[in-house]
């Protein structure tokens, strides 16, 4: 983990509140699985009352240029300010942070489903693109309220097939994501990432499937380095000596039925 003043490369609207933004620095070196994460600081000079960093997913890695590349919806205070940073500026990120996908949970030759909420798109991008160089097979499943708010389905459509699905049909199918997973048997491993009442629903189709699941935490955070526990989520097993996990150090990722989904 590193905290660096990267340079910020260009930033720019995607669609309805959701920006790209992409950094340049060293940091970028260091990432090691899909799913990682960083803690921007969104204040140029904080003030007396700094506000805290802001937990967004690496959406995805360009090694030779040293650029990492994030997708945010400008929701509340910080993530608005983060709207004002330019290309030519620089940004204080720590990280990379987090334990990520793991993409060898899928064999060589085998075939992953990967499904994704809303802001929780952005780290299946990098992940379908590590699969995908691995040599698996991958198919997305993107689920979005409506057709303004629907981002990066060309980048998906380029690594394999992309299912958007909207509430309102504007946009792809209309739908919630477990209504296309549903229809999906032929899979060995499923990852997501997405709003709580998605996951739920998700682990509870891969476990009625019998296939396994891994899930990606978007837990309210403080420290971000495992330091304040704001962040943990209790273990499934009551027999597990430490009964929770820190979803910033231990996951953001975790494999279904290891930590309460609430
Ligand atoms: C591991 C991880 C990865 C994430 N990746 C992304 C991403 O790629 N793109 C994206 O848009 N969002 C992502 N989020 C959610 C994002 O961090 C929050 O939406 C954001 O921090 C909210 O800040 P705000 O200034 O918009 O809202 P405010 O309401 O001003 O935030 C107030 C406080 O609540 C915290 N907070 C509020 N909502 C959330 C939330 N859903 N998750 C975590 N903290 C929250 C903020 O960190 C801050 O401390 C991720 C969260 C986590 C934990
Ligand atoms: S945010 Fe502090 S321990 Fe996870």
């Amino acid at each position: 983990m590193k905290s660096e003043m990267m340079s910020v490369v260009s930033q720019r609207q995607i669609a309805d509140a959701i920006f790209e933004l992409k950094v340049q620095g060293k940091l970028a070196a260091a990432v090691c699985q899909p799913g990682q994460f960083v803690h921007l600081r969104v204040e140029r000079t904080p003030g007396p009352a700094p506000l805290l960093r802001r937990p967004i997913s690496i959406c995805s890695v360009d090694t030779a240029k040293s650029e990492l590349t994030m997708l945010y919806r400008a929701g509340g205070v910080g993530t608005k300010q983060l709207t004002s940073f330019q290309a030519g500026e620089t940004i204080d990120v720590l990280g990379p942070l987090g334990n990520g996908f793991p993409v060898e949970a899928v064999p060589v030759g085998g075939r992953a489903v990967l499904i994704g909420g809303g802001i929780g798109v952005p780290p299946l991008y990098g992940l379908s693109r590590a699969l995908l160089k691995k040599g698996v097979q991958v198919i997305h499943i993107l689920g979005f309220r409506s057709k303004k708010d629907v981002f990066y389905r060309e980048n998906f459509e380029t690594l394999g097939r992309a299912i958007v699905m909207t509430e309102d049909g504007s946009a792809g199918e209309a739908g919630l994501v477990t209504d296309a997973l549903r229809k999906m048997n032929n899979y060995d491993v499923a990852y997501a990432c997405g709003p709580m009442p998605m996951l739920k629903a998700v682990a509870s189709e891969t476990a009625a499937a019998g296939k396994p699941l891994y899930l990606s935490l978007e837990q309210r955070m403080g420290c971000g380095i495992g330091a304040c526990l704001a962040c943990v989520c209790h273990t499934v097993d009551k027999n597990d000596e430490k009964g929770y996990r820190r979803v910033c150090a231990d996951g953001p990722v975790f494999k279904a039925g290891e930590v309460e989904l609430c």
